[in-house]
């Protein structure tokens, strides 16, 4: 499978070392197309060994805590190096839900500093753990989702001196419109509040480094990108912010000695390990490890590379078959996940392209199409055409 055989740029479009290795690692591909990383990425032999070797350890030994908790440690470990962060900056949660819900309840909304700035393109569970915390004071803001995407001017009307933190999708899930993160960050901070950003719909096919971005605070779960499972998220907390946060949302794993068992004093560990809370998923860790480590032996940088041209190919093929994109077509302003604008059928659709083998992730008026390193061009166009022949046979056809 040569790139410059099917029109990607070899400039940027570099090809994972070993994809024909990988690709078999990853059953699923002997019998579908999966394209639905923005929703679940598919199994691969070693994200199962993990869950086996979870099963046989409970089995064999019936219960070895030291193995288990050690597991945790070292899928923080690698979620750490993903970002460039410390495993001390790292927190283990069950849910990006979660992790937004702990670090909103170590924030003070009593003050003058109580806004809170939230993009009308956060996943929903975002905003609305925003908005529950109205009750405490806090007093939340919208940055408009304008075609399909969000423009960092319009965080300027928001920002001020009451702005406590701007809560920022890295990158939006109906579209895979990208932010720019690093200019975000500079704006934040001149008014001297936070940049919390949720990196679900982007890490895993593009590298992130929160000390180079200034990101503040970042939420990520395993099952998208990360090639994991559900029950797992992962919240970097920046070491500097850490001491002035304690959460409310807290539990016995969040101690500096979870085992000193003192039920009457909330002593707080120095490091993000405060935002743990109770028995940490330890089968889902052991998914998750794999599924990150998995990404960093293809490698961050080569991934964005690859799924930038398998995205690029998208956009061209759509629009060469007639196809409708919904948000921005510049591969340098999204993820590789591509949003085609099929109207209220959009989960007719997915289920007319699994019933062709191709699995796709429909989502309000949309359906989205999102390869990963292991997709290949071929792929792509089976998928765009399998599209193409599906949509005008809709009885409301999409509207522009
Ligand atoms: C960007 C983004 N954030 C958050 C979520 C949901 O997070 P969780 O279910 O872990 O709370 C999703 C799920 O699709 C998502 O796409």
């Amino acid at each position: 499978m040569a790139s410059s055989n099917h029109g990607i740029d070899e400039g940027t479009a570099t090809r994972p070392a070993d994809l024909e290795a990988w690709r078999r690692r990853i059953p699923i591909l002997r019998s579908l197309i999966p394209l639905n990383n923005c929703s679940q990425a598919p199994q691969t032999q070693r994200t199962r060994a993990a869950a086996d070797a979870y099963l046989e350890s409970w089995r064999r030994d019936g219960m070895d805590w030291e193995r288990w908790m050690a597991e945790v440690e070292r899928a923080r470990a690698a979620f750490a190096r993903l970002i460039h962060a410390d495993p001390d900056e790292v927190a283990v949660t069950t849910s990006v839900s979660a992790a937004t819900a702990s670090l909103a309840s170590a924030l003070d909304f009593t003050g003058a500093r109580r806004k809170v700035v939230v993009t009308e393109a956060e996943f929903p569970t975002v905003g609305h753990v925003w908005l529950a915390h109205r009750k405490y004071g806090a007093e939340v803001a919208w940055t408009p989702v304008r075609e399909g995407l969000v423009r960092l001017e319009d965080y300027d009307p928001l920002l001020d001196d009451r702005t406590l933190l701007v809560s920022a999708t890295h990158a939006y899930y109906q579209n895979g419109f990208k932010q720019d993160l690093a200019a975000l960050a500079e704006k934040v901070h001149a008014h001297g509040a936070l940049l919390y950003v949720d990196a679900y719909q982007s890490l895993g096919v593009c590298p992130i480094d929160v000390k180079a971005l200034g990101v503040d605070a970042l939420a990520c779960g395993a099952l998208k990108f990360l090639m994991g499972t559900a029950g797992i998220a992962f919240l970097y907390v920046r070491r500097g912010l850490l001491e002035r946060l304690q959460p409310a949302v807290t539990g016995w794993f969040g101690r500096a000695d979870p085992f000193a068992f003192r039920v009457n004093a909330l002593d707080w560990p120095d490091t993000a390990r405060r935002f743990d809370t109770g028995t940490p998923p330890v089968i889902n860790a052991y998914i998750a490890r794999a599924g990150i480590e998995t990404i960093l032996d293809v490698g961050p940088e080569r991934i964005e590379a690859w799924t930038r041209g398998l995205g690029r190919r998208l956009v061209d093929g759509g629009r060469a078959r007639g196809l409708t994109i919904h948000g921005p077509e510049d591969s340098r302003r999204k993820t590789p996940t591509t949003a085609f604008v099929c109207g209220a059928a959009s989960h007719t659709v997915e289920a007319r392209l699994r019933a062709r083998g191709i699995l796709a992730s429909a989502r309000g008026p949309v359906i989205r199409l999102a390869p990963h390193f292991y997709n290949t061009p071929e792929e792509i166009d089976a998928a765009l055409d399998a599209l193409a022949e599906i949509l005008p046979t809709l009885s409301s056809p999409p509207a522009a």
